[in-house]
């Protein structure tokens, strides 16, 4: 099958040296930069903003990945595409107006994408399965990094599998939340395209090697 996507999340990266974190992910092979953003509000911790988005995206080619935890993300979405960010990812949980939201990201030129809390029901995304380039399911309840995997997520992953197949094949799923080489392989198994993964690959003792083994699992 065709090989899985790498995003490396830079949360868990060493911030102090940002830019050789950006290097050793583009040098081991990923797919995506994953961007963190917490409020405070949505996520019991705050993160960084679309400063910090582009001091990143002005070191690397790869695609930037923005994962907004954000309440009322309509405020920021185009400051954080104006920072580089190639695809915006809001919350379900966050958004009254889902498809206005996903309409804004669109019209700005970037992917759009929808994530939700491990206990989110998938139903919810039902109606706006067809406007979606990727979702972003969460396999923790976000917040921090470095948390356990959540073992339903793959039920989820595997149902929203089937749910794109006839309403959108060319949607993304990605997977976020405690993803590891011991559980990459049941995940991309259940239908995951994209492993987003912090502390697998940035807490690695060799990255690289991290990468290759995530990147090698396919269906
Ligand atoms: C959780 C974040 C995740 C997290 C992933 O709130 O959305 O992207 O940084 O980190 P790991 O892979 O360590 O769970
Ligand atoms: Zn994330």
């Amino acid at each position: 099958g065709k090989t899985t996507l790498l995003a490396p999340s830079i949360l868990s990266a060493d911030f102090t040296a940002l830019a050789s974190s950006i290097a050793v992910a583009e040098n081991a092979g990923a797919d995506w930069i994953h961007c963190d953003i917490m409020d405070g509000v949505f996520v019991p911790n705050i993160t960084f903003g679309p400063f910090i988005v582009q001091a990143i995206s002005r070191c690397t080619t790869m695609t930037i990945d923005t994962h907004l935890m954000i309440i009322d993300p309509d405020r920021f979405i185009a400051d954080f595409i104006k920072a580089g960010s190639n695809q915006v990812t809001v919350h379900q949980e966050a958004c009254p107006h889902l498809h206005r939201t996903i309409q804004l990201i669109k019209s700005l030129g970037a992917k759009a994408g929808v994530s939700i809390n491990p206990g989110t029901t998938l139903a919810t995304l039902e109606s706006i399965l067809p406007d979606l380039d990727l979702v972003l399911l969460m396999s923790v309840n976000p917040g921090f990094g470095g948390q356990s995997f959540i073992p339903s997520s793959i039920d989820k992953i595997a149902a929203l599998d089937r749910m794109r197949c006839d309403r959108n094949p060319e949607m993304i799923i990605a997977v976020d939340g405690g993803i590891t080489e011991d559980n990459a392989g049941v995940v991309v198994d259940a239908g995951a395209d994209a492993l987003i993964a912090g502390t697998a690959f940035f807490k690695a003792a060799d990255p690289a090697e991290a990468a290759r083994k995530l990147k090698s699992q396919s269906r």
